[in-house]
């Protein structure tokens, strides 16, 4: 955690911005910036094994960490881990194939008892080192980012064993398992926020809660399944770390968006790049920070309609907080010229 309290760490544009204070010029980080779109950062993965030994090897993590703003003049970091060492901590193993993405031996409803979140910080303590060693190395004016998944998202994959595009598994198994499900969620709400505690206290500024799966889910299960578990995260967090700055990102949300933001409590909120423009002025309290929305596959493309998108997103922000960002992460085909050419836009300030 920083010496100062956050309100007046306006020195960091990013945590500044985060905190309700709008700046000349939005700042920007890149969701996933540190990845496979990176020549180093494959070049690091090579060498540390497997994708969860270089999470948890502090020296690595931190490195990759830091590999893109040597590259972009980003305002944050964001900590090098996934959001499914949390299941890996609980005792529910995690793989990644290449081509595949993560494995996970699916759960079942007898299973629940059997995750142990009192073990998490413990596994988990590389990660803080990597954050102190990131914090150590970071520019000051730049902002720490943590994060951790949303107890829907974890789950999805916890439920299902691997990614998919409906999240039928779990989406299935709430409606016929609620109890387990419901003890589920409370494992998760309870080793997320603990994590995040530890995060701010091993350094970090800000942290973004992924909810990445927020779509497809009906009103009732929306309320139950993402809101009720984001607010009980946030308030749990809050508990310890009053005015902790948290970043919210629904994804694929749409009509739930504006509850999800007055319900949950979330300081800031991540937008994806379905949600239009005007939405914020229309839904949300002037003073609520932003942050999004360019299509990362504008990004892969590159050219003359990613720096006019860009230039509209900006323009359609221009009365309230905002922190420039794509609306989901980044891909491993960008073109590194093209982030190069998006972050010289942003940061000119010449925006027409
Ligand atoms: O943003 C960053 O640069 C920090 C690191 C970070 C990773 N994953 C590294 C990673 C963050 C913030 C995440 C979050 C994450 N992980 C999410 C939420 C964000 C989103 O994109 O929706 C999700 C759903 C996951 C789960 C996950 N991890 C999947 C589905 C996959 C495989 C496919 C993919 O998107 O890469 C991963 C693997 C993963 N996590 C990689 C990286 C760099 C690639 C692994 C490799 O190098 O082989």
């Amino acid at each position: 955690m920083p010496d100062e309290t956050f309100a007046t760490a306006t020195h960091k544009p990013l945590l500044a911005t985060v905190m309700g204070e709008r700046q000349p010029r939005p700042p920007m980080w890149i969701m996933r910036q540190a990845g496979r779109y990176l020549p180093e950062y494959l070049d690091v993965r090579e060498k540390a094994g497997s994708f969860l030994d270089l999470c948890y090897t502090p020296e690595l993590a931190s490195e990759v960490t830091l590999q893109p703003l040597k590259r972009f003049d980003l305002d944050a970091a964001i900590l090098f881990s996934d959001i499914l060492v949390i299941p890996d901590a609980l005792g529910q193993p995690v793989r990644f194939e290449k081509g595949t993405g993560p494995i996970l031996e699916p759960i079942g409803a007898d299973d629940i008892s059997d995750l142990s979140p009192e073990k998490v910080l413990d596994k988990l303590s590389p990660v803080f080192e990597t954050i102190d060693r990131v914090k150590s190395a970071l520019d000051p004016e730049k902002t720490m980012i943590g994060f951790c998944g949303a107890p829907w998202t974890v789950a999805t994959y916890m439920i299902g064993g691997r990614g998919s595009t409906d999240q039928a598994a779990a989406r299935q198994f709430a409606y016929e398992h609620p109890e387990a499900f419901s003890a589920l969620m409370d494992v998760l709400v309870e080793a997320s926020a603990r994590y995040l505690v530890a995060q701010f206290k091993a350094g970090a500024d800000v942290v973004q809660i992924f909810e990445s799966w927020a779509l497809n889910l009906d009103e009732d299960a929306f309320t139950a399944q993402v809101i009720e578990p984001n607010a009980r995260i946030v308030a749990r967090v809050r508990q310890e770390i009053p005015d902790a700055p948290i970043i919210g990102f629904p994804r694929g949300a749409a009509g739930m968006v504006a509850r999800y933001a007055k319900a949950t409590g979330v300081t800031a909120l991540g937008l994806d790049h379905s949600m239009p423009l005007t939405f914020a002025d229309s839904a949300l309290v002037p003073s609520m920070p932003v942050q999004g929305n360019l299509d990362p596959l504008r990004l892969v493309a590159g050219g003359e309609q990613m720096i006019s998108r860009a230039g509209a997103i900006i323009d359609g922000f221009a009365g309230r907080p905002h922190i420039f960002n794509l609306g989901h992460g980044i891909v491993p085909q960008t073109p590194i010229a093209h982030v190069a050419a998006l972050v010289e836009f942003v940061k000119s300030g010449h925006w027409r």
